[in-house]
């Protein structure tokens, strides 16, 4: 090799360099734009709203208190959707629930940014967990309702807009039908789907020792993925959980028709809720967490009913009537 040849190798013209720069910054936008168009985008949605103290609605105004997770949110979200409604106020919801449902839903509340809803002197309403009359004449002008409502017979009249602020995302749909087009049952195309949830965590403690009841076992649940055995030629059923292992462990996959959401490993709330809205039917137990899918999916449902010993404690805080809608079919806990 010459000298001169060995000078060109190392150090090509200034053209090639600018060639490749201008391929390193094209392929670094079109990466970016890549990536972004996977971020999810609840910043996309119009809601947020940052309300100064001197625009606030001279009407007043309704929020609502933000408590437990994803499906105590829904629900505290939706009832102040009905109430606030009902009672012809403007609704607003906390900063901290809107970052909790709008990178999962296109919830349309505005929100209240947290230095403006500290400001506002609330007036604080309890509500009990099942509509009443008097929830039509919510007094005062700053109402922050409080409790943990989940039942339909607060917004059940209005379902239709209910199903439209919890409609997912493009993206978090798409993920959940994905994997649904992967199932197969003894390698056939499945046309029914049946989301299954199994909530345990916390509640396998708190079931027997506060409120005098159990969760589900694996007897309840036998049954009622036989229900739909029985009903639609060869379902598959689609377990999510906050306890894979135990689902694992309890529930039989001899018929080659049951599937472990995430390879069996514990997804995240958004990912559960997106499979099991997009699936025809559901198998709930306790929780409101279930009771969401199964209100949002619409299809037939399987619930636990009467999971609680008759002197419950529970009986004060919570109506069965007013938690499930009284097509769906319940399937007696086993108390022993
Ligand atoms: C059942 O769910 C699947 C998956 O979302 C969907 O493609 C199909 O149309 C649904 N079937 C019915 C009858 O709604
Ligand atoms: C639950 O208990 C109530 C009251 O005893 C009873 O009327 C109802 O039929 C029971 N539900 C189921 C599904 O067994």
């Amino acid at each position: 090799m010459t000298p001169s040849g060995g000078l060109k190798a190392t150090c090509p013209p200034l053209s090639t360099f600018y060639f490749l720069f201008v391929i390193f910054v094209l392929s670094t936008i079109f990466y970016c734009h890549r990536r972004l168009a996977l971020v999810p985008d609840p910043w996309a949605s119009s809601a947020l709203v940052v309300l100064a103290p001197r625009n606030l609605p001279p009407e007043g105004m309704f929020t609502i208190n933000v408590k437990g997770r994803l499906g105590n949110q829904m629900g505290e979200y939706a009832t102040l959707f009905a109430l606030a409604r009902m009672n012809g106020k403007p609704a607003f919801i906390p900063a901290s629930m809107h970052s909790t449902l709008a990178p999962i839903f296109r919830i349309s509340l505005p929100v209240l940014h947290s230095d403006t809803n500290r400001k506002i002197k609330w007036q604080n309403y309890r509500l009990n967990d099942w509509m009443e009359e008097r929830y039509r004449h919510i007094p005062g002008r700053y109402v922050r309702l409080t409790g943990y409502p989940c039942s339909w017979t607060f917004y059940h009249h209005l379902r239709p807009e209910i199903l439209q602020e919890f409609t997912l995302h493009d993206h978090v749909r798409e993920e959940a039908q994905a994997f649904l087009r992967g199932l197969r049952v003894n390698g056939d195309k499945p046309s029914t789907f049946v989301g299954v949830h199994v909530r345990r965590g916390d509640y396998v403690h708190v079931m027997p020792n506060i409120w005098k009841g159990v969760v589900a076992d694996r007897g309840y649940l036998e049954q009622a993925l036989g229900r739909f055995r029985a009903r639609y030629p060869s379902p598959v059923f689609v377990v999510t959980s906050d306890d894979m292992a135990w689902c694992r462990k309890s529930i039989s996959v001899s018929r080659g028709d049951v599937s472990f959401a995430g390879n069996g490993l514990q997804g995240s709330p958004a990912r559960d809720i997106a499979l099991l809205t997009q699936c025809n039917h559901t198998v709930i137990t306790v929780g409101t967490f279930g009771i969401w899918a199964a209100y949002l999916t619409g299809g037939d449902t399987v619930y636990l009913a009467n999971f609680t010993q008759p002197n419950s404690p529970f009986h004060m805080v919570f109506k069965p009537q007013a938690a499930y809608l009284p097509n769906w079919v319940g399937i007696a806990a086993d108390l022993t």
